[in-house]
Formats: structure tokens, C-alpha cells, sequence
């Protein structure tokens, strides 16, 4: 209800009003970030890029997570929602200068081409230090782009540590999310 209110204030798209319930891959990925951080403690900030109203970052128990955001609407609404949580109007080449312990970016890159994909994972590399990232695999068709992030993000150096089992996606597809970790031979 309160959500609703502030769409109608502020304007954010109405995807924002679907709840993490309804976001099948949502919970499970916030639990299991959760675990990694509990488990192992990895130095850094928790960074969600494509964060929306920053209901996944805001679930993940770290005092240093920031989400960021192109649309300057919904990061309004995340920082009502959320004001424990730092976000940022931006993408990939706003984030600078951080030791990261994991870095999220779900359900958005299926709308960028494999090009600006990889430079905005070579970006976020240059300039920063991470361990962990975590995104989202989907399939083309329905979605205009499925990413090949074994190649992708192995080319700059990074491992695929989980994939998850395959939740339901748009038209009948499936979305797996793919954790990969930093190789320390490269
Ligand atoms: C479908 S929502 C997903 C929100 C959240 N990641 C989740 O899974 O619940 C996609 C979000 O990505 C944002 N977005 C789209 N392209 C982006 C980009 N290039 N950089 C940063 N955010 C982007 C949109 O503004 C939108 O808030």
C-alpha cells in the first residue's frame, strides 16, 4: 500500500511494486549471500548495481552495502524505503575506488548487448577490487540478450563458484544465478 503511495509520488516503473516473494530468485539469493558473508567474513562493501528500490541490497547483512541506479526515481523510493542503506544515482562506471566483497547485478543486463557488458564489467574491474560477483543468467529468446558469463567474466579472471537451480522467468523461460569468485592465479 505504502509502495503504491510512493510510486504515485514519485513515479519509479511498477515493476518496483512486485515483492521479493514474487522475485522467484530473490530470497534464495539474499540467503545465500548471507551465508558467504557469515561464513567466510570478506572484507569490502556489498555493491548492488540495477538495484531498484533496494530491496535485495537492504536484506544483506553488512553495514557497508550501497545500491546504485540509473533511474534517479527509484533511488529516490530506495531511500525512503531503506535508510540504512547508502544508494547512488548510477551504473557500473559510477562505482570507483572500492574494495567490494561482493557485487550484484540481477535482472537488467538481458537489456544490454554483450559489447557494453563486458566493458562495464572491465570498468568495474579497472577501478576496483572484487571478490565476488553475482548475476543472473536468462535466455534469449524470451530476453534480447543472454550473456555468456563463463567466458565473460573468466576472460577477466574470475571463476564460477555456484550456479543455482533454475527459477521461473518471463514466458515460461528459466533465470539461474551464477556466483563467481575472483581466481588468485590470475
Ligand atoms: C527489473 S529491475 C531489477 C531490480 C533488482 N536488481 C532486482 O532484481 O530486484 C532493473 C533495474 O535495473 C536498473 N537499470 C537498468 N539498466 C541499468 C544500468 N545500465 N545500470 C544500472 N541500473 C540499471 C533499472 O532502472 C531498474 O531499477
Amino acid at each position: 500500500m505504502y509502495r503504491e503511495y510512493l510510486q504515485k509520488m514519485i513515479g519509479f516503473d511498477k515493476w518496483h511494486l512486485n515483492s521479493l516473494n514474487e522475485r522467484f530468485y530473490a530470497l534464495p539469493t539474499i540467503n545465500r549471500i548471507n551465508e558467504i558473508l557469515q561464513k567466510e567474513n570478506p572484507a569490502g562493501t556489498v555493491i548492488e548495481v540495477g538495484c531498484g528500490l533496494g530491496d535485495i541490497i537492504s536484506a544483506i547483512h553488512r553495514r557497508e552495502r550501497m545500491g546504485y541506479d540509473i533511474d534517479k526515481r527509484a533511488v529516490r523510493g530506495a531511500r525512503i524505503l531503506h535508510p540504512l542503506t547508502r544508494f547512488r544515482t548510477g551504473s557500473f562506471d559510477a562505482v570507483r575506488d572500492k574494495k567490494i566483497a561482493v557485487l550484484i547485478a540481477l535482472n537488467f543486463l538481458h537489456r544490454i548487448d554483450d559489447k557494453e557488458c563486458s566493458q562495464y564489467f572491465r570498468d568495474l574491474l579497472c577501478y576496483n577490487e572484487v571478490d565476488r560477483i553475482v548475476v543472473d543468467a536468462v535466455q534469449s529468446p524470451p530476453y534480447q540478450y543472454a550473456h555468456d558469463y563463463e567466458k565473460l567474466l573468466g576472460d577477466l579472471g574470475y571463476t564460477l563458484e555456484y550456479k543455482s537451480r533454475g527459477y521461473a522467468a518471463y514466458r515460461h523461460s528459466i533465470r539461474k544465478i551464477l556466483y563467481f569468485r575472483k581466481s588468485w592465479d590470475v
